[in-house]
């Protein structure tokens, strides 16, 4: 982007800011620049530059003294050679001219790799990991000119004069070749080779497209208020890198939380650099050899997501903000004299007491815990907003509370850091301290017993207004082992998330919890779930969310959404249409818009955006069967909800850009209309058949394909042999509390069997855990002129529910049998007369 275009877009988003925070947050967010200035002189952490005498005189000078290490930048330094090995129980230790590593194999698809200056190894600490197991088998030789480590599926070759690893499959396929290390000053770096023809995915939240080889990012949290395309970084640091070659896959995780980069063919197309500022080097490098295969490792190491509540899956109306309960209440009772299915209503910031977290405002909510009680009573959850930064306020129980059990952050002199936000200036909790997780979970407890059911974690980047954070001389606990700012800026809002969670399931020890938060670091899934922040009414951001959200999805953190129509601006009815229709197919579904623009309620854009949005929600809810089964495969192997047509098959070079398609689940294939004035789209179906979902036209696939696409129309094509489990619309998610489900069969071409999966539960508490659960395996196939649905049945059988109605799509049945017996059945609609029941087949016969 032009610098003069940089700066008039940050001009106007200046101007847009002020206006939302007002004149007394505009004077204290100016005054923090010259603080934060004041901050660094007096406090300094960059190494070789000692504590000012002068701090005022230094804070003068900060801009030219922030600039100076990079005019000065050091040359990079390679690591040297080889010196000496030791063996370690699980791979080597190797001390080189210039550095000392660690090389484990902690299974057959995963090697861990660290560098620091000089011996020990500190000891392992991560956030974003959960511990280990270790089972791989690992044999060392030790040759002339180099060494090797090998396990059943890797063979890791380290040269020793200079020190060179190259990393193959146990059949001798390159997946990193070259790789050195080194330093740039006290910066660790790597560099390895990129071959012609590797692509590049994930990395968290990235306003790119999907393939991000070429580009360079920045590895840190950071809230741009407002982004878009091309802005980078953004909220959710996630330092995954999936590499797809020849097809086969694998992850990088680049495990510091401190500020990094990753130049992903950008400098010289030929080689990828990382950099971080933080003193050692981690990179766990995991082989997949599949899509599906690196997710579940890259999930196994880092946490998958727990099932959410069902209710989550539903439709969320938010809005900075409702303002009174007054205007909660009519947005309610509007979605449901309208038919407009709705699950959730958020309160944004303005519930609260001047922006004080765990109050309300007495005056616009004066009884929240009888609002929120009709609310439920009419089938809505309530979901509100918590902030990490506490008023300044003496007379403001969290704050005096926090001061007096010594929760808040501290500068290195002892005196408490504070910094303008919402309510003002604020302190902000430690959440890398155990003991303030648990008193900030605890405060929680207010908000419960009222009934609030889902929780927002906003500003967590840490964000102070103004585009910027703390000063990087903070001072935090680190799980006792102490750190600044610098290490944990990126893990701030994961372990507030953390802390959130874990109150909540104190507080409620039975139920979900549910949060979701706007940062985070790798390992959120843990926690919780997440959108994409404050994006922007505009054809081009909503072409950008589907390469968003699957680039997350391929993060680990697949339960995540937009705000429908773009955070600030004003959508037109068709950019609304289209964003809403395409949004219904996205795991998170919720409208949501920024203070001073147009309310954004399905019902506003006139009839005919009703109607389309109405019938999305619809399909939503019809969908919510097969949907909370996609959740399920997420929570358990750490599958994507939402996959790139790169998951069918990674090596098809077709597939490799595609963003603007995704399957949802196993089985149904989205492409939304992401352009204005036009009706039609191409789409690319991968291999095998298809039916197109709204007419039931057989489409061989392998191919692409025209479509028609008016305003009302999302292409949707679903694999030829799925069976779809739909259910009944609902107003909201348990409105019904064991409605009948259709299975909607979509006979195969061929005799080859595809296998769908239903999976249900009582959709809020743990008890799934404890077996509580329904697990349904549907094989269908041909058997010469029959089709036969064969059903393994796993759990409670209860929670299966009724007998299904089995609906034939392209085709009916002109005799079934249940279990060998006749049912005398014909027609393209079966209603089953039992819920359990093996082997069903039916003599199709062409409609
Ligand atoms: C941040 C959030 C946005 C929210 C606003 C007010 O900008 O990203 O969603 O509405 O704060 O709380």
């Amino acid at each position: 982007m032009s610098r003069l275009r940089y700066w008039t877009r940050r001009l106007r988003d200046l101007g847009e800011n002020a206006r939302r925070i007002g004149p007394t947050q505009v004077i204290l967010t100016l005054a923090y620049g010259p603080r934060l200035a004041w901050y660094r002189a007096r406090f300094p952490t960059r190494p070789g530059r000692p504590a000012s005498v002068r701090p005022r005189l230094a804070a003068a000078f900060h801009l030219l003294l922030d600039r100076l290490p990079r005019m000065t930048r050091p040359t990079p330094q390679p690591v040297g050679d080889l010196q000496t090995v030791t063996n370690l129980p699980q791979g080597l230790a190797l001390t080189c001219t210039a550095g000392y590593l660690t090389l484990e194999a902690l299974g057959e698809h995963h090697l861990r790799l660290r560098m620091v200056r000089r011996p020990p190894m500190p000891a392992y600490f991560s956030y974003a990991t959960l511990p280990v197991s270790t089972t791989a088998t690992v044999d060392r030789v030790e040759e002339d000119e180099a060494l090797e480590l090998r396990t059943a599926a890797l063979r890791v070759c380290i040269r020793r004069r200079p020190l060179q690893i190259d990393i193959h499959t146990a059949a001798g396929e390159p997946l990193i070749s070259c790789l050195t290390l080194g330093w740039e000053g006290e910066m660790p770096w790597l560099e390895q080779a990129l071959p012609e023809g590797l692509e590049g995915y994930g990395l968290g939240e990235r306003a790119f497209p999907l393939a991000l080889r070429g580009r360079r990012y920045s590895l840190i949290t950071r809230d741009p208020e407002t982004y878009r395309p091309g802005d980078d970084p953004l909220y959710i640091n996630i330092p995954f890198l999936v590499t797809v070659h020849e097809g086969r896959a694998c992850g990088l995780l680049f495990d510091s939380s401190y500020r990094s980069d990753l130049d992903l063919g950008h400098t010289q197309p030929d080689r990828l650099r990382y950099r971080t500022t933080g003193p050692e080097l981690r990179l766990d490098f995991l082989l997949g050899p599949d899509l599906p295969g690196l997710l579940e490792r890259y999930t196994a190491l880092t946490g998958r997501m727990n099932l959410p509540p069902r209710w989550t899956l539903g439709y969320h109306q938010s809005r900075w903000s409702y303002e009174t309960a007054a205007i909660v209440r009519r947005v309610a009772a509007e979605f449901r004299r309208r038919r407009l299915p709705c699950d959730a209503i958020h309160l944004d910031i303005d519930y609260m007491d001047g922006f004080r977290c765990f109050t309300w405002n007495p005056q616009t909510f004066p009884d929240p815990a009888g609002l929120i009680a009709d609310l439920h009573r009419q089938g809505f959850r309530v979901v509100a907003m918590v902030d990490p930064g506490i008023k300044v306020d003496p007379n403001y129980a969290v704050c005096a509370d926090g001061i007096r059990q010594d929760c808040f952050l501290k500068l290195p002199d002892g005196s408490l850091f504070h910094g303008p936000v919402w309510p003002g200036e604020c302190y902000f909790p430690d959440f890398t301290d155990p003991r303030v997780r648990a008193w900030w979970g605890e405060w929680y407890r207010g908000l419960v017993e009222v009934g609030v059911d889902g929780f927002w974690n906003d500003m967590n980047e840490p964000t102070i207004f103004g585009q910027r954070t703390f000063p990087e001389a903070v001072q935090y606990h680190v799980e006792g082992h102490g750190g600044d700012h610098r290490q944990a800026q990126s893990v701030y809002g994961l372990q507030m998330v953390r802390a959130s969670f874990e109150g909540l399931s104190r507080l409620r020890p039975d139920r979900r919890p549910w949060v979701f938060s706007r940062s985070g670091y790798a390992g959120l899934q843990r926690y919780g779930s997440s959108w994409t922040g404050d994006n922007t009414s505009a054809w081009p951001d909503l072409a950008l969310t589907p390469a968003m959200l699957l680039n997350l999805g391929l993060s680990g953190l697949s339960f995540t959404g937009c705000d429908i129509g773009g955070f600030v601006g004003a959508p037109t009815p068709e950019l609304f249409a289209r964003w809403f229709s395409m949004a219904a197919f996205t795991p998170f579904f919720r409208t949501h818009a920024a203070k001073n623009t147009p309310w954004r309620e399905p019902w506003v854009f006139g009839p005919e955006v009703e109607a389309i949005a109405r019938r999305y929600l619809n399909l939503r809810m019809r969908l919510l069967p097969y949907l909370y089964t996609a959740f399920w495969q997420c929570a358990t192997r750490g599958t994507p909800i939402m996959r790139p047509l790169l998951w069918e098959d990674a090596a098809h070079p077709a597939y490799r850009h595609r963003d603007d398609q995704w399957l949802l689940g196993d089985h149904l294939l989205v492409s939304p209309v992401l352009t204005p004035a036009t009706d039609r789209r191409e789409l690319m179906l991968p291999a095998g058949h298809w039916y197109d979902f709204w007419d039931d036209t057989p489409v061989a696939g392998g191919a692409i394909i025209g479509r028609a696409a008016p305003l009302d129309t999302v292409p949707l094509h679903v694999r030829a042999g799925a069976v779809l489990p739909l259910g009944p619309v609902q107003q909201y998610s348990d409105e019904l509390p064991h409605p009948a489900l259709e299975f909607h069969l979509y006979p195969p071409p061929a005799a080859e069997p595809v296998v769908s999966w239903l999976y249900n539960d009582d959709g809020e508490t743990l008890a799934y855990r404890r077996g509580a659960y329904s697990l349904t395996r549907l094989e269908l196939r041909r058997d010469g002129d029959r089709l036969v649905l064969t059903r393994e049945h796993e759990g409670d059988p209860d929670l299966a529910g009724p007998a299904p109605t089995v609906v034939l799509h392209g085709a009916y049945a002109a005799a079934v049998a249940l279990d060998g017996a006749d049912l005398g059945l014909t027609g393209s609609a079966l209603a089953l007369p039992t819920a359990h029941w093996q082997r069903l087949e039916m003599l199709p016969a062409r409609d």
